[in-house]
């Protein structure tokens, strides 16, 4: 008998795993050796101990540039570009490793700058030209500093717009606190959906990224309905976790698609991005 069929009359046995258990070690351990060296070198070359950042790999930024251009009916080079002029954007690159470098909070953050998945919100508001985004949640300033870049670019193309930032922590934002980002961006201290009751302008672009329980993120987008421009759109940066803002969107007659992303040499296993529309 040759190899082959020896192989497959074993496969046909209640022999089968342990004959194939040594292939299948083989597979897991290189993929577990993979994540304990990328675990061991983040060990000791990051200070994060949460909201990691890191770049996307080329596939997954390719991914994001293609779900951008679908959700807001971009032509996808376009949103390339985009991509690329939030990369090109020395100005905030520079401040914001200064900013990051004299924080308080500087033994906890890596000076390296690298926006993961906010290059995607950066380019749906190039895209969208909200006149009133809000975020929820907001750490450092990261996030806000990302969107108020592109409201810069927009109100330069003659589209002005504002960020409302919330966040339950005061010294949250420190990153967004300097001009020119700071002059687009309102930074509100309270709980979000306090503060999400409170707003008096519409709003056309909500994302969701603070408390990611389950029973927060549905109050935000339920109180935030009321406060919604019309053809208002809404993200959420807790889309690997919940089904929440796919569940709303049903709900309230909208679309809805989600990206994962995929971090490169890191261990985390990425967040993503939900859209409803
Ligand atoms: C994941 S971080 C936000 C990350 C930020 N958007 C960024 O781009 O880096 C979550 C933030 O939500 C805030 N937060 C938690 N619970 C909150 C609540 N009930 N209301 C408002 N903010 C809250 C935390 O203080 C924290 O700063």
């Amino acid at each position: 008998m040759d190899a082959t069929k020896l192989r497959r009359a074993i496969a046909r046995t209640p022999l089968a795993p342990v004959a194939a258990f040594p292939k299948r070690l083989a597979r897991v351990a290189r993929h577990d050796a993979t994540v304990l060296r990328t675990s061991a070198r983040w060990l000791f070359t990051s200070r994060e101990h949460h909201n990691y950042t890191y770049d996307l790999t080329r596939l997954s930024r390719e991914h994001l540039a293609w779900f951008v251009a679908v959700t807001c009916d971009a032509p996808v080079a376009q949103v390339r570009a985009w991509f690329a002029e939030l990369d090109g954007d020395e100005k905030m690159r520079r401040h914001i490793e200064t900013a990051t470098a004299t924080a308080a909070r500087r033994g906890l953050a890596d000076r390296q700058v690298r926006y993961a998945r906010r290059i995607g919100w950066y380019a749906v508001v190039r895209a969208r030209r909200p006149a009133h985004v809000v975020e929820t949640g907001v750490d450092k300033g990261l996030g806000s500093c990302v969107l108020a870049a592109a409201l810069l670019r927009n109100a330069a193309e003659g589209h002005p717009g504002r960020l409302t930032s919330l966040d339950i922590n005061p010294e949250a934002g420190y990153l967004a606190r300097a001009t020119p980002w700071a002059d687009v961006v309102d930074l509100v201290v309270g709980d979000s959906i306090a503060s999400i009751r409170a707003l008096d302008r519409p709003v056309d672009l909500f994302l969701h990224d603070s408390d990611h329980s389950r029973a927060h993120e549905r109050s935000e987008f339920d109180e935030i309905e009321a406060k919604l421009a019309p053809g208002a759109m809404l993200l959420t940066d807790n889309v690997t976790a919940t089904d929440v803002l796919a569940t709303h969107a049903e709900r309230t007659g909208r679309r809805f698609l989600a990206y994962r992303e995929t971090p490169a040499r890191h261990w985390y296993p990425g967040d993503g991005i939900g859209i409803a529309w």
